[in-house]
C-alpha cells in the first residue's frame, strides 16, 4: 500500500470538487495555541468563563481581555505553509471547485489569500453590538489592535461591543451553515487540524463521507473520526500538505 500522502495526491489529481474543513491545528505552526492540545487554551482557561453569552453578560471586561489578547497574538502571527497551500488550491484552476470551511476565527486563511473562506465560527476581527441596537449591522469588521478603550463600545449606541465569534450555545450563522452544507458535495474532503469534538462542525466529516466523498484526516494525533474516514495522515498539516503539493507537481 502506497504512502497516505501518495494516495491523497492520486485522488486529488483526479478530483474536480475539493473541500477542506479546518481547525486550530492548521494555525499551530503559526504560533497560535490550539484549544485542546498540550498547551491548548482550554488547559489554562475555562470555556464556560470566557466563550459563552452568559460569561460575557457576567463579566464582559474579563472576556474582552481574553479576546483582545488573542487578537494581539494573531495580529503578530503569519500564515504558515499549510495556509499557503490551501490558499493556492483555492486560487488555482487545478480543481473545478475548491471550498474551505474553517472553525478558525484567526483570519490566517484569508491573510494567506484563500478565496471564499466559509467562517463556521465567525471571526476575531469582527464585532457586533451586545444590545443588537437598531443602528448596527449584525457584525462588522474591526481590526483595531489594541482597542482605544476597554471594553470596546458600540459606535451606534455607546453600549458594549461583543466579539464576532460563535460562542458555545450559540447558533452557527445561517449563511455559513448553508454554504458549508453545499460544500460537502465534493469528490475529496480533507479534515485538517481539528479534534472533531465540537458540534455541529464535528458532524461535517461524517456527512461528507455519507455523500460519497473520499475523506482524509490530516492530524498528528488520532481523533474520534480517524477510523471512520477513508484515510488518516498522521502528520502536521504544514508537512503533509507540503508533501502532497510536491507530489501533485511531480
Ligand atoms: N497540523 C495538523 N493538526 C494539528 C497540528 C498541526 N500542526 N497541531 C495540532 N493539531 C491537531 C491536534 O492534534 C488536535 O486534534 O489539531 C487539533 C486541534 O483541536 P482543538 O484544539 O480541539 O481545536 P478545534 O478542533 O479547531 O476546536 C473546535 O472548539 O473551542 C472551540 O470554537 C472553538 O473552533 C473551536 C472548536
Amino acid at each position: 500500500m502506497s504512502r497516505p500522502e501518495v494516495r491523497l495526491a492520486e485522488r486529488l489529481s483526479r478530483a474536480r470538487r475539493v473541500t477542506a474543513i479546518t481547525g486550530a491545528g492548521v494555525s499551530a505552526a503559526s504560533g497560535i495555541p490550539t484549544f485542546r492540545g498540550a498547551q491548548g487554551l482550554w488547559r489554562s482557561f475555562r470555556p464556560e468563563e470566557l466563550a459563552t453569552p452568559e460569561a460575557f453578560a457576567r463579566d464582559p471586561g474579563t472576556v474582552w481581555e481574553w479576546y483582545a489578547w488573542r487578537r494581539e497574538l494573531v495580529s503578530r502571527a503569519r500564515p504558515n505553509r499549510a495556509h499557503e497551500i490551501l490558499a493556492g488550491w483555492s486560487r488555482s484552476r487545478r480543481f473545478e471547485r475548491f471550498a474551505l470551511v474553517t472553525q478558525n476565527v484567526d483570519g490566517l486563511h484569508e491573510r494567506a489569500g484563500t478565496r471564499g473562506v466559509i467562517r463556521f465560527h465567525g471571526s476575531l476581527f469582527e464585532v457586533g453590538c451586545w444590545n443588537a441596537c437598531r443602528g448596527s449591522p449584525r457584525r462588522w469588521p474591526d481590526e483595531r489592535v489594541p482597542f482605544p478603550e476597554m471594553p470596546p463600545r458600540c459606535p451606534h449606541c455607546g453600549g458594549l461591543l461583543r466579539p464576532g465569534v460563535v460562542w458555545f450555545g450559540e447558533a452557527i450563522p445561517p449563511e455559513a451553515l448553508s454554504a458549508s452544507l453545499d460544500a460537502l458535495d465534493c469528490d475529496v474532503c480533507l479534515v485538517v487540524g481539528t479534534s472533531s469534538v465540537v458540534y455541529p462542525a464535528a458532524g461535517l466529516a461524517a456527512e461528507v463521507k455519507r455523500r460519497g466523498a473520499f475523506t482524509v484526516e490530516v492530524n498528528p494525533e488520532a481523533t474520534d473520526v480517524s477510523a471512520s474516514l477513508d484515510l488518516a495522515i498522521a502528520a502536521p498539516a504544514e508537512v503533509a500538505l507540503d508533501e502532497v503539493e510536491r507530489l501533485l507537481n511531480v
